[in-house]
Order: C-alpha cells, then sequence, then structure tokens
C-alpha cells in the first residue's frame, strides 16, 4: 500500500524508470507541496521538446534524487527540489521575450538575453517567489548553473552538478536528433514541415 495519493505524471515517470514503491514514496514525500500546488497545473499544459513540462522536469527529478540517493553526503532532498524546480517558468520562449526588469530578486546579471541563458533565472526567481520555505544555498545552485557550461560559472556543489548532467541526459534523450540540439540551447529553430 502507497503512503500517498500520487500524481499521475508522477506514476508515468517513475514507472518509466521502474522506480520501487519505497523510492516512490521517499521521493514523493519530498516533493508532494509542489506537485501538489496549483502552479505545477501550468507545467502540465506546457509542452516541453516531445512531453509536457512536468513529464520532463520530473524525469529530471527522479533520476538526479536515485543518483544522489547512492552517494554518501549527498543532500538527496535538495536535490529533487532543485531538479523539479529547475525549469520553472511559465512563458512560452520560442514566442514571448521575458524582461529581467520583472525578476523579484534583483542582482547584476550580465548575462546574454537569449533563453539559453536567462531561463535559470527565471526559474529561481519563481522557485523562490512560490516556495520560499523550501529554497536554500544548494537548491539556488542546481537552479542557476543546471545549463552550465552556458553558464561559465561551474556548479558549486556536487547536487548542482548531478542535476546539470541528468537535465542534459534527459533532454538529449528526448531530441534524439541532433537537429534539434540549437532547442536545448534556446535557440529558436524554424519548422519548415
Ligand atoms: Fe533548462
Ligand atoms: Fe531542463
Amino acid at each position: 500500500m502507497h503512503m500517498y495519493n500520487y500524481n499521475e505524471d508522477f506514476i508515468t515517470v517513475s514507472d518509466r524508470l521502474s522506480f520501487s514503491f519505497d523510492e516512490m514514496d521517499e521521493l514523493y514525500s519530498c516533493i508532494e507541496e509542489i506537485l501538489n500546488h496549483d502552479k505545477w497545473k501550468e507545467m502540465t499544459t506546457c509542452k516541453h521538446h516531445l512531453d509536457s513540462k512536468a513529464i520532463h522536469l520530473l524525469e529530471v527529478c527522479c533520476v538526479s534524487w536515485r543518483k544522489a540517493k547512492k552517494i554518501k553526503n549527498c543532500d538527496a532532498s535538495s536535490v529533487a527540489i532543485g531538479a523539479l524546480l529547475h525549469d520553472f517558468f511559465f512563458y512560452d520562449w520560442q514566442k514571448e521575450k521575458v524582461n529581467l526588469e520583472t525578476l523579484s530578486i534583483k542582482r547584476k546579471i550580465y548575462t546574454p538575453k537569449m533563453h539559453g541563458f536567462l531561463h535559470p533565472l527565471i526559474a529561481f526567481d519563481n522557485a523562490h517567489k512560490f516556495f520560499p520555505h523550501l529554497i536554500n544555498k544548494k537548491i539556488e545552485d542546481i537552479i542557476i548553473k543546471h545549463m552550465w557550461p552556458l553558464t561559465i560559472n561551474p556548479p558549486r556543489c556536487r547536487e548542482a552538478w548531478i542535476v546539470c548532467m541528468a537535465d542534459k541526459r534527459c533532454s538529449l534523450n528526448v531530441l534524439k536528433s541532433p537537429k534539434e540540439l540549437p532547442k536545448y540551447l534556446g535557440i529558436p529553430i524554424k519548422n519548415n514541415s
């Protein structure tokens, strides 16, 4: 018997990765609040590569959390939360421009104005806005650095390295065709079909 009434996308992804019931219960206890939040629903209707963004975020979360559990002294719960929120933005980057002036967290930002560089900052701002009590320094590093090497500054903790690598693995698995690679980097590609 499960301890939780699981979210449907969580079941899909943990099935794909053959999670045990114990793994599902343990991971779900770290991320339940986010999955039950109203803002999470926007992730389920937003497309990301071939899946919804909710599926992509859950996939990176499950893959990263499982990896973190195997490493001694690794903060698996921060890994799960950071991974789940690493792309937590609500605009369609191929259609809308974002304005960094709207960020609630003010910081000096010298970065190219392209989606691949900007969206980690927007995702962190949203994570901080909606889940301030869940955020810590590791989770900040996970979200802000997940697009390394674009960020130039590399991740500062092993938790952020795990998510950075898992995001690439999951995104490239989904993209399959090298022609789609620019999309991962946030460069729009013309669809002539
Ligand atoms: Fe991203
Ligand atoms: Fe991602």
